[in-house]
């Protein structure tokens, strides 16, 4: 399975041109109208979010702590505030129907901190 996801990483990246473009996944639940790679647009720079998760197990939402995972999977799902300034990010998957989708999202985010 994990090794499955990882594959279907590297895929979004063999189908871009360079490592820094959207998957497709990407542009198709909307995450582009608000986030941008490397600039703040109304949500922070992809990147900057992978940079300041790099050494964190864990995220807290809601009042509860999951690991970083699964805690960005709740907050990209459900929607919030409050970590990066007082814009919201609205919920991107409030029936939970697409979780598949939004885990590979935040997979593809947390490894731009390593990626050049
Ligand atoms: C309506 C605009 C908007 C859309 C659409 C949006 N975001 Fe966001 N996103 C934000 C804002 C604003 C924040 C900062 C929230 C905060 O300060 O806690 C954010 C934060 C994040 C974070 C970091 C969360 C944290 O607490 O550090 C991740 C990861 C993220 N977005 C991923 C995504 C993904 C993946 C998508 C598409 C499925 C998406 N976003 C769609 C506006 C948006």
């Amino acid at each position: 399975m994990k090794t499955l996801l990882i594959a279907s990483i590297l895929m979004m990246f063999a189908a871009g041109s360079n490592a820094q473009e959207f998957p497709e996944l990407a542009v198709k639940h909307g995450c582009t109208t608000c986030h941008a790679m490397e600039q703040k647009l109304k949500g922070p720079a992809w990147r900057d979010i992978a940079v300041q998760y790099r050494n964190k197990k864990d995220f807290v939402y809601s009042g509860r702590q999951y690991s970083l995972e699964d805690g960005l999977v709740r907050k990209v799902s459900f929607g919030g505030r409050s970590n990066w300034g007082h814009a919201i990010m609205k919920p991107n998957d409030m029936d939970e129907l697409q979780q598949d989708d939004i885990r590979q999202l935040v997979r593809f985010i947390l490894q731009l901190a390593d990626s050049p």
